[in-house]
């Protein structure tokens, strides 16, 4: 049986992106072949495509890091012919065959069940942008984050991962205070329930002083740099800040200050070789009690219109989350 995939090729002169037919004969062996309905767009997925090899080393390549389907066959028998699932983090769409295309087989420890209460297509709208969304938000309870702790600050805010977070923590009640670098942006974030926007310059400012006004109950981060540490250093006393990425720069410049000074905390938050239990408990959550409307997040892409998201998601233009549909 044939599918179509989006290709990575590397030439001479960089890497190439194609959409071509593969067969179910060139997949790696697995436990689960899933025909794939939905992917998703992730900052992660760009870097594969652009050769980064910290993402991926073998090439020609299908990124996709997030896969939602139905179960094509199984020698596994958690799962059956017909089963929603989602399939995500670990090596998908690193150096294994990724949900950008319309097959992909698996280990059975990287698939779960559809979380009731999802559909497929929630799923990736969520996808590993909500699930790292909603552990930063989980990690930051677990260490004692309340609505009354003060505002919860949000950095690359209009992202995947940071559009996700402000969705939450407006849900859970939280008042939210967003950094983005996108002016227009303002009202997509005020829809979404932020209270204050800062600009990046904002979020720069004071980078020399060593501590800053105490202002924050919380801090989401997925920039990086010296955005990060100039939110720690405006945490309030004892609270925490949780860090996932890196599109700034994955470097800080820091003094034990605010730790010793402040009792703050800063938390480290990977998605990706996260346990398959503790990613399925944050799936459930988000199925159930944490459950949002996330519609408005929505960019519907095909393989033919991914080139060009790919682009933007490097440059950091991208705003909310793309929702590949395999069969448009
Ligand atoms: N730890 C994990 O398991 C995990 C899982 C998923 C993602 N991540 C990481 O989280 C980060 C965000 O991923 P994503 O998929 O949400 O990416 P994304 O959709 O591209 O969002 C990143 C946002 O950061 C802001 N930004 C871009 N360049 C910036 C810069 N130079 N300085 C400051 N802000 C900048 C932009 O938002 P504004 O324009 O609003 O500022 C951009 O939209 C990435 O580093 C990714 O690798 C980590």
């Amino acid at each position: 049986m044939t599918f179509s995939a989006f290709w990575i090729e590397k030439g001479d002169d960089g890497f190439t992106r194609s959409i071509v037919e593969r067969s179910e004969d060139d997949l790696p062996d697995g436990d689960v072949l899933i025909d794939v309905h939905f992917s998703s767009l992730n900052y992660k997925d760009g870097l594969s495509a652009t050769g980064n090899p910290g993402v991926t080393r073998k090439f020609p390549h299908t990124p996709g890091i997030d896969a939602a389907g139905v179960v094509v066959n199984s020698n596994v028998g958690e799962f059956s012919e017909g089963d929603e699932v989602v399939a995500f983090g670990f090596d998908l769409g690193m150096n294994t065959p990724g949900g950008f295309g319309q097959r992909i087989c698996v280990p059975s420890g990287w698939v779960a069940a559809k979380p009731e209460g999802l559909t497929l297509r929630e799923c990736m709208l969520l996808g590993t942008a909500g699930i790292t969304a909603a552990l930063c938000v989980d990690k930051l309870e677990a260490a004692g984050m309340t609505p009354d702790s003060g505002p919860v600050l949000v950095t690359g805010a209009t992202g995947g991962v940071g559009s996700v977070a402000v969705a939450l923590l407006s849900k859970l009640g939280y008042e939210v205070a967003a950094v983005t670098g996108k002016a227009k942006r303002h009202q997509f974030l005020k829809d979404l329930g932020v209270h204050t926007i800062l600009s990046r310059e904002d979020a720069r400012s004071g980078s020399e002083r060593p501590l800053l006004a105490e202002t924050y109950g919380g801090v989401v981060d997925t920039v990086g740099g010296e955005i990060l540490f100039n939110a720690v250093k405006s945490l309030r006393y004892g609270c925490s800040l949780a860090a996932c990425g890196l599109v700034d720069s994955p470097a800080i410049s820091a003094t034990v200050l605010p730790f010793i000074l402040r009792h703050v905390n800063l938390l480290g938050v990977d998605s990706v070789e996260l346990p398959l239990e503790q990613k399925k408990a944050i799936w459930y959550k988000l199925g159930g009690d944490w459950k949002m409307d996330l519609s408005k997040l929505e960019e519907k892409l095909a393989l033919d219109t991914l080139s060009d998201a790919i682009d933007r998601i490097l440059a950091g233009q991208m705003v909310g989350r793309g929702v590949l549909d395999l069969n448009a």
